[in-house]
């Protein structure tokens, strides 16, 4: 039997009900927010993220899936969508119009990473960019709009993480002084960080090896050296998100996976996977879409985990779902996600008993379906119990006992499956009968 590649999985109907749950539910939070859909190709230039992530990043260096197409071509799989949106940004000059521009898409990714739990090879991620705006207030707002989401799913234990990695004007400082401790300490270095020290010395500070985080525990953090304008920037960034209750903690060992940020970098950590990993990352990229020979103009985004999100959030409805069971019901099962979640159930069963009433069981069940109410039935001529049964397990709000004596005596059971309480139904307009009890209850 052929199977999936490893790191590459199916998601099945029992999750896409939950990841289109949580898809609506962003997607409509950040258009009240301003922010407009774009899809981009799945596969790119390789130039674009070696350019953009960075050549010495772990991603750049040895996870993307690249290749030659038959002409020779050298392609790759997105490893992430700002590289592209910036690019769509610029190629279609997007700018000219309005500077201003928030963009939002959601789609896979691939990096060949070391699958385990909540990390695959394709994953999916929900992004959004804005273009054109230098105030840090947008930084705030991003991580609110994050904060809210998290809020909207029902998950109130995560925490975003910030930093700042200072712009070209401070970094360089920041740079020397990191290089001379790395030289000091370079015996304790992994041979990664030796590597990467003359290049690109901030990676070093992202190394998972123990022996390179002990030796640079006490390393120098860009937020001891931010110039006068990035240090007032990140100020106002943590003012602001404090008048708003978002909850945050500094963290000066944030410097992310790409190359492209300058300034605010931001994540939402969470141990709810086992060890702890990032729900969502982001953060500045003033000097990238000038960088990719676009405009130049400001630049800031993230990107959520839509497989982690998804597992957590899968993990919160269960705890939850199971409370309710041998309580009374929690309020927030009345949130408007967890009743995105509920639609899924059909509305209605209708049971056929008899030759007759399988036709009209067929002609009402369509006729429903098309009215918007989510109906079922069934063919295989089973028993009144057994289809009783299944109307149970598939959750149905109703049933309609449509045997052909009802049918005969003009009297449909409609009967409420939580409440038992039954209503008569004629047969000369169910359809609407129906419609209307169902409004009203
Ligand atoms: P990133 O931190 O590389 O940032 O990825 C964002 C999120 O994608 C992570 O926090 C994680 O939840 C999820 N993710 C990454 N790799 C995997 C994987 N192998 N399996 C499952 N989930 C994964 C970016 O990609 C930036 N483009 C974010 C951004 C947008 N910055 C500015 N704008």
């Amino acid at each position: 039997m052929i199977q999936t590649i490893r790191g590459f999985r199916d998601i099945l109907p029992a999750d896409t009900f939950l990841w289109q749950a949580i898809e609506k539910t962003a997607s409509e939070l950040f258009e009240n927010f301003g922010f407009q859909e774009i899809r981009i190709p799945i596969m790119e230039k390789t130039e674009l993220f070696a350019r953009s992530i960075g050549e010495t990043t772990d991603i750049v260096e040895k996870e993307m899936y690249t290749f030659a197409d038959r002409k020779g071509d050298k392609l790759t799989l997105r490893p992430e969508a700002t590289a592209s949106v910036v690019r769509s940004y610029i190629q279609h000059n997007m700018g000219s119009s309005d500077p201003v521009q928030k963009l939002y898409t959601i789609g896979p990714m691939f990096r060949r990473e070391r699958p385990q739990k909540g990390r695959y090879r394709q994953f999916y991620q929900i992004n959004a960019e804005v273009f054109g705006i230098a105030s840090p207030y947008i930084d705030a707002q991003l991580i609110l709009i994050l904060n809210e989401l998290f809020k909207r799913l029902g998950l109130s234990e995560l925490k975003a993480h910030i930093n700042s990695l200072g712009c070209k004007e401070c970094r360089p400082t920041f740079q020397k002084e990191l290089l001379s401790v790395l030289n000091d300490k370079k015996e304790h270095l992994c041979e990664n960080c030796i590597r990467r020290m003359e290049k690109n010395p901030l990676r070093t500070l992202d190394c998972k090896v123990p022996t390179c985080r002990e030796a640079l525990k006490d390393a120098p953090s860009t937020l001891g050296h931010l110039c006068n304008g990035c240090r007032d920037h990140f100020e106002t960034v943590k003012s602001v998100l404090k008048d708003q209750n978002v909850d945050f903690t500094v963290d000066k060992t944030l410097v992310r996976g790409l190359d492209y940020y300058s300034k605010t970098t931001f994540e939402i950590l969470t141990t709810a996977l086992g060890a702890q990993s990032a729900v969502a990352g982001g953060g500045r990229y003033d000097a990238l879409i000038k960088e990719l020979d676009g405009p130049d103009t400001y630049g800031i985004g993230f990107a959520i985990g839509l497989d982690r999100l998804a597992e957590i959030v899968a993990q919160m409805v269960n705890e939850k779902l199971t409370q309710t069971q041998d309580s009374s019901p929690k309020d927030d099962l009345q949130s408007d996600f967890m009743k995105l979640l509920s639609a899924r159930f059909p509305d209605l069963f209708i049971i056929p008993i008899g030759e007759k009433a399988f036709r009209l069981a067929y002609l009402w069940s369509s006729a429903l379906n098309i009215a918007g109410i989510r109906t079922e039935t069934d063919y295989s001529g089973r028993s009144l119990k057994s289809l009783m049964k299944r109307a149970d397990k598939l959750n149905c709000a109703y049933v309609l006992i449509a045997g052909d004596q009802e049918i005969e005596d003009n009297a449909l059971v409609l009967r409420d499956m939580k409440t038992k309480e039954q209503y008569f139904i004629t047969t000369d307009n169910p359809v609407e009968q129906i419609q209307t009890l169902l409004s009203r209850v």
